[in-house]
Parts: C-alpha cells; sequence; structure tokens
C-alpha cells in the first residue's frame, strides 16, 4: 500500500516536471529574444603620457612614437577586445559575420592617432580570417575606420577639442566651485610634496597634477620604473586619486544640459539607430565608437551610473538593442547596458550597468526613448553658444582682412590674365590643376596630438 502510495507520488511529481518543462519549452518558443544591434563606445588603449614633468627620468625621447601616443601594449589590449567582441558579437549572439561585412558595420574615431589605431588593433581582432584569403597569407582583413577633423567633430566624440564656448563655461564653474577649492586645501600637504618632487611652479593648476598623475600611471602601465618617489605605493595610490578625481568633479552628477552638450549627439545617433530598427530601414548592426575616457565618462554618467573613477585604458560601454518576438508576431524592443574594463579575457560576460532611472535591466524601448528625450541637443551649436561666422578677436578681423584683399588681387590677376589673350588662360587652368594639393588637414592636424588639453586626458 504505502510503496504504491510513493510510486503514485513519483510519477505525479515528474508529471509535474515534464509539465513544467514543457511550458518552458514552449514560452521560449513562443517569444523568441534577439540581439539587433550594438553600440560598442571604448576608450583607446595604453598609451605614454601626454606631458612629462621636468624631473622625471623617463623622458620624452624614450617614447618610440612621441607623447600621447598608443603603446605596443596598447595594440594588444585592443586586439584582444577585438577578440573578446569576436565571442560575443560574432559566436555568441550571431551578430556579425565571421568576415567583415561593410553594410553590418560601421566604425568611427576621434581624430587621434591613437584612437584610429586602437580601432584598427581591435579590428584586427575581431575580424581575425582564415590565413587562406588572397593578401599574402595575412590574417587580416583592411577595414575603414572613419574620422572627422577635430575641430568639427563638434561634441560628438571628442568633447574637448570642439568649439563649445557654452560648455566651457559650466566646466570652469565645476572647476572653482568651493568643492575643488577645499579639496586642493585639505590635500595641501600632499600637493606641495608633488610640486617639490616634479619641479611643477607653485602657479600650477590642478590640470597641471593630473597630468603628472597621468604620466606616473602610464609609465607604470607600460612596465618602465621611473623615480623612487613616484614608486612609492602609497604615493602612488593618492595621484590615482587625484587623477580619478578629476573625473568626478569634471562628470558627477549632470544636468541634463551637460549631458546634451557632452554626449548627446552620441546618444541621438543611437536613438535614431534604433528607431532605424524598429522601422525596419537600412542600418547597421554595429557601430564602433573609438574615443577618450573623457566621452565614456560623461556618457556614463549621463545615461547609466558612474562611479567617480576615470575609465581605464581599453575599457567600454555597450548599449545593446533587443527584440522579442511574440506569438502573434508583435515585436517588443528593450535595451541594454554594460560597462568592462578591459581585462586580459575573451570570453567572459561583461558586467551590467542600469539605465538611469529605468525601471528594469532590460530598459523598454519606449522608456528609453523618454528618458533620453531631453538629452538630445536639437541645434548643437546654439546650444553652445557658437558662433563661427562672427569672428569678435582682432586675429579674426585680421584674417577676413587679409583674405578681402587676396581676393581683389586674384580678381585684379584673372583680369590681367584675361586680356593677355587665351595662351594665359589655358596656362592659368593647367597650373591650378596640376598643383592642386592634397588636403592633409582633412583629416585632422596629427602634429597637434599631445596637446590637446582642456580636461584631464583627451
Ligand atoms: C595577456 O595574457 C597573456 C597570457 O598570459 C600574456 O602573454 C600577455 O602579455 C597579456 N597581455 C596583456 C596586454 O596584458
Ligand atoms: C600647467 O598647465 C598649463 C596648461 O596645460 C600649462 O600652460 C602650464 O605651463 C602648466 N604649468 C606648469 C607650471 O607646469
Ligand atoms: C629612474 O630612476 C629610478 C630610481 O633611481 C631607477 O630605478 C630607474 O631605472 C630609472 N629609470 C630610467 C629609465 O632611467
Ligand atoms: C584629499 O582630501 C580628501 C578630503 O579630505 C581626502 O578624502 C583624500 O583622501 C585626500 N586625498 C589625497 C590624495 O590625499
Ligand atoms: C532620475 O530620477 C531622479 C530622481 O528621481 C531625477 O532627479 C532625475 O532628474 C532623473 N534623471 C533623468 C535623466 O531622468
Amino acid at each position: 500500500m504505502s510503496a504504491s502510495l510513493v510510486n503514485t507520488r513519483q510519477i505525479f511529481l515528474r508529471l509535474q516536471i515534464w509539465l513544467l518543462l514543457s511550458v518552458i519549452a514552449t514560452h521560449v518558443a513562443e517569444c523568441e529574444r534577439k540581439l539587433r544591434q550594438a553600440h560598442i563606445l571604448f576608450r583607446h588603449g595604453n598609451r605614454s603620457p601626454v606631458a612629462v614633468y621636468e624631473t622625471d627620468n623617463i623622458t620624452e625621447d624614450m617614447w618610440p612614437q612621441g607623447l600621447g601616443q598608443l603603446t605596443d601594449k596598447g595594440m594588444e589590449q585592443h586586439y584582444i577586445l577585438g577578440k573578446w567582441l569576436h565571442h560575443r558579437y560574432v559566436v555568441e549572439n550571431k551578430l556579425l559575420s565571421e568576415r567583415y561585412k561593410r553594410s553590418e558595420i560601421y566604425i568611427r574615431s576621434t581624430a587621434y592617432d591613437r584612437t584610429i589605431m586602437s580601432a584598427q588593433s581591435c579590428l584586427a581582432g575581431l575580424y581575425e580570417v582564415d590565413a587562406s584569403m588572397p593578401i599574402y597569407g595575412l590574417r587580416w582583413h583592411p577595414i575603414p575606420v572613419w574620422t572627422v577633423k577635430k575641430d568639427t567633430d563638434y561634441v560628438f566624440l571628442n568633447p574637448n577639442g570642439t568649439p563649445c564656448p557654452r560648455l566651457k563655461e559650466l566646466a570652469k564653474q565645476r572647476a572653482e566651485s568651493d568643492e575643488v577649492v577645499n579639496y586642493i586645501n585639505q590635500n595641501k600637504t600632499f600637493f606641495d610634496l608633488v610640486q617639490k618632487r616634479t619641479g611643477l611652479s607653485p602657479e600650477s593648476v590642478f590640470l597641471n597634477y593630473t597630468r603628472v598623475g597621468d604620466a606616473v600611471i602610464m609609465e607604470r602601465l607600460d612596465g618602465r620604473k621611473s623615480n623612487t618617489w613616484a614608486q612609492d605605493e602609497k604615493i602612488y595610490k593618492k595621484l590615482v586619486q587625484i587623477v580619478d578625481y578629476g573625473h568626478e568633479i569634471a562628470f558627477k552628477n549632470p544636468t541634463a544640459e551637460e549631458t546634451r552638450l557632452r554626449s548627446g549627439l552620441l546618444i541621438k545617433e543611437i536613438y535614431h539607430s534604433f528607431q532605424d530598427i524598429v522601422t525596419d530601414s537600412k542600418h547597421h548592426n554595429a557601430h564602433i565608437f573609438s574615443a577618450h575616457d573623457t566621452t565614456l565618462a560623461p556618457f556614463l554618467a549621463g545615461i547609466g551610473q558612474f562611479d567617480n573613477k576615470r575609465p581605464t585604458t581599453a575599457s567600454c560601454v555597450l548599449l545593446e538593442l533587443y527584440e522579442e518576438t511574440e506569438k502573434n508576431g508583435d515585436k517588443r524592443y528593450s535595451v541594454e547596458m554594460y560597462f568592462r574594463r578591459w581585462q586580459n579575457k575573451t570570453d567572459d560576460d561583461p558586467p551590467k550597468m542600469w539605465i538611469k532611472n529605468c525601471s528594469s535591466f532590460a530598459c523598454p524601448l519606449e522608456e528609453f526613448n523618454n528618458l533620453v528625450k531631453n538629452l538630445m541637443p536639437e541645434d548643437i551649436e546654439k546650444e553652445c553658444n557658437y558662433k563661427p561666422n562672427s569672428p569678435s578677436t582682432a586675429l579674426g578681423k585680421f584674417i577676413i582682412f587679409t583674405l578681402l584683399l587676396s581676393c581683389v588681387i586674384l580678381v585684379l590677376a584673372i583680369i590681367t590674365c584675361l586680356f593677355r589673350g587665351s595662351k594665359g588662360r589655358i596656362r592659368l587652368w593647367t597650373k591650378k590643376k596640376r598643383f592642386e594639393p592634397i588636403n592633409f588637414q582633412l583629416l585632422g592636424n596629427p602634429g597637434s596630438d599631445s596637446e590637446d588639453g582642456e580636461v584631464f586626458d583627451p
């Protein structure tokens, strides 16, 4: 009797498990979840310092590519990050093909050698094809990395190099706040020590100290031994603190206006790309944005969570759009955000980041759209209070005067040539064609790579 009861119970239990499994199975079949699009925003890899301090025994000429440039380690970091992206987007989610397809992915970088080279290194890892391809056996596929001139990168990826007077004003207010003054006073002993060790002048501002911190950090990341004082663990930790603090004061708790000016165009780009998926318009499956800590930090602070620390080299932010198709064919979309600090691994899951003020981690697209509504500028130049056509400076007036004068001279020259007959005219034409210069300026000025210094590490 009791044996048969146990038997019945077992059968009942099995039946329950079977029922549960089949419910799960039908649910999965009913509601298919698929990754449709990914936006990948990363910081360049390890680089040489952007500035050296006077007493540093690792001098500028000891960096093979000069200051502010991607190091070999930096390239390797991005190659490994590319392998990780391959695992996530080619192998796991099948968002991208094994082989590069131009219709699937678009890569945009700021106009710095280190960000362009980081993107290239990353792509070498993302699309490491088999060696049978026809490019002399290289396991490599050439892939375009697009950029625009620094001063027209209108606060899209490079919040520093852009003419945005309003943003400058807001940044100044933060830098001169009582909080910063207090911080500097409270840490005076340490700042004095750094000043003595580095040869900084007493007039140095906070930025000069973060530069020292940056130099010491980058030297250590590259495995180099610098002056004894900088190798002291306690001092090193304090320098890291100061560099982080620079990011904290610049980016924490941003107003909607600050987010619009610093990250608004990037948010807008992502917003529209998501719309393209929903409306089934032409789109890329993935966008890569190669940029700086000063791009990542305000973006995190604006729509995610910012831990008030400088994003480490080769760290990346992901924004992914998922599509769920229900049994009746209805589609629902949600957005997920991740922030991954670089690590020497290629198959880990990235840490989740809850989108600010969203009701769930997988943020329903309508809710996401609503949250970012006020974070997208309609006319960035207007909001920046940027007036390109009214140079008020003496230099501007001088340039305009010179241009006008050149025009008058040119017109006179043309008239003279015309009057000299057809021979002169032809010569003028061929001459112009033959000497048409290649515009090196189009892609920004590589020479100024290490000098850009609005905030802390562009
Ligand atoms: C990553 O790990 C490998 C194997 O341990 C090591 O050889 C390589 O130097 C590491 N790369 C970086 C950039 O840390
Ligand atoms: C401090 O930094 C500013 C801006 O980069 C620079 O112009 C100035 O020369 C630096 N001062 C010292 C003492 O290094
Ligand atoms: C810099 O000085 C430190 C301490 O004397 C030394 O260990 C290190 O090797 C020096 N580095 C260079 C590049 O000379
Ligand atoms: C600077 O001062 C703050 C506030 O007193 C303190 O928390 C911090 O540890 C100090 N930092 C350094 C580098 O000494
Ligand atoms: C998020 O919520 C907080 C408090 O509820 C509010 O102050 C803030 O403006 C909201 N931020 C956004 C981006 O909606």
